[in-house]
């Protein structure tokens, strides 16, 4: 992805000192582009927790990069135990996220076949690495299987728009390149295909506003912000062909966990007969699980990202205000689980397949089997 032109992941080792773990700054955005130094383990679960670093594939290459900081600093006489203790702290971090697990355990199991301590070092930072160019590279993969869904729909309307709605943040600034839900739309947007992403604003953090249309004006994607409330009403009124979201974990049979409001979409969606689909690299499967509102940890953040909003003032200054009585009570729920009956398609980066147990077991064939599926 670039930013003013130049070439960006948004998570990196600096060039000069490979000790210290680079990422954007996201809570900077979209008012300023602000890069982050991590140096060590509890810097990386403060970026985590506080969303200087968010959204799925993201939390789970900054956890690996953590873990590698983490068996950089370990003493030798007590390495196992400090790594086991940098796993929890990363672990406890966000709950919803089926990557960071999944990465975490991924760099524990290589430092496993190590023998020395120097060993575990340079097999944490090689796999970590590898965690993060996987996802560019899933990412990448599975936009050019979606790009083909825009591609069908833009033949049914030779000469005009495709419009996708999306919620959220499940773009680059998700992961560590091209996004999930927007890989397809950077992929047909760059073939030429024309396209318009309407933007949920995404209540209460506004990661719609804030991240999803900064990338996209970046990539010089035409795409207009709407009120969370208005999707359904574009969709009555023809104005939306598909709706295109990430998620944060998927349940072996098709369920899926995504920022609160998801599920409105998807209902609004079916009953106006425009199709769902939901991209996602493999490690947010999470193939321990079958029923995703049984199963799925939804995260409960603090109260004050509901009664508070920031953004710039006339000033240009970024501040927060209050928008409810002072004594007004807040509640506030990061995620919600889709049903995959809701569900069209499932975009991967093997391909694209029907939400269900069947169709997912068929695409990922060792890794639904029950010696593998174990989180
Ligand atoms: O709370 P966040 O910002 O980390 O939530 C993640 C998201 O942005 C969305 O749920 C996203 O659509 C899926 S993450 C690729």
């Amino acid at each position: 992805m670039k930013v003013s032109g130049k070439h960006y992941r948004t998570i990196w080792l600096k060039p000069d000192d490979s000790q210290v773990v680079q990422v954007i700054d996201q809570l900077a955005l979209p008012h300023d582009f602000k890069v982050t130094n991590l140096v060590d383990v509890s810097d990386v679960c403060t970026a985590i927790k506080n969303m200087t670093v968010r959204g799925a594939g993201l939390i789970g290459a900054s956890a690996a990069y953590g873990m590698y900081l983490a068996a950089l600093h370990a003493p030798d006489r007590d390495f196992n135990n400090t790594l086991q203790l940098a796993a929890a702290s990363l672990k406890a971090t966000r709950p919803t996220a089926a990557n960071l697990a999944w990465a975490v355990d991924r760099v524990l199991a290589a430092m496993n076949t190590g023998l020395t301590s120097d060993e575990k070092r340079s097999l944490a930072k090689a796999t970590a690495v590898a965690i993060a160019d996987e996802d560019a590279e899933y990412c990448q993969r599975l936009g050019e299987h979606g790009k083909a869904l825009i591609a069908a729909i833009a033949n049914t309307k030779p000469g005009e728009t495709v419009n996708i709605l999306t919620h959220c943040n499940a773009g680059w600034l998700a992961f560590v390149d091209f996004g999930s839900a927007t890989a397809p739309i950077y992929a047909a947007h760059d073939a030429g295909i024309p396209v318009h992403v309407w933007v949920d604003e995404t209540r209460p953090r506004n990661q719609g506003a804030s991240l999803t249309a900064w990338e996209l004006g970046q990539h010089g994607v035409p795409h207009t912000l709407i009120a969370d409330n208005a999707g359904g009403h574009l969709m009555q009124h023809g104005m939306v062909d598909m709706v295109i979201t990430g998620t944060d974990r998927v349940t072996r049979c098709g369920d899926v966990a995504n920022k609160i409001g998801t599920y409105l979409k998807a209902l609004a969606a079916r009953d106006n007969d425009i199709p769902m689909y939901v991209a996602l690299p493999s490690s947010t499967f999470d193939f321990t699980l079958t029923d995703g509102v049984a199963g799925i940890p939804i995260e409960e953040r603090g109260a004050e990202e509901v009664r508070f909003m920031t953004g710039k003032n006339s000033c240009g200054a970024v501040e927060s205000v209050q928008i409810c009585p002072d004594s007004t009570p807040a509640r506030n729920w990061g995620f919600d689980v889709t049903p995959a009956r809701l569900i069209t398609k499932l975009i991967c980066e093997r391909g694209v397949c029907d939400a269900n147990e069947t169709a997912i077991a068929a695409l990922f064939p060792k890794e639904t089997s029950h010696d593998h599926a174990t989180r």
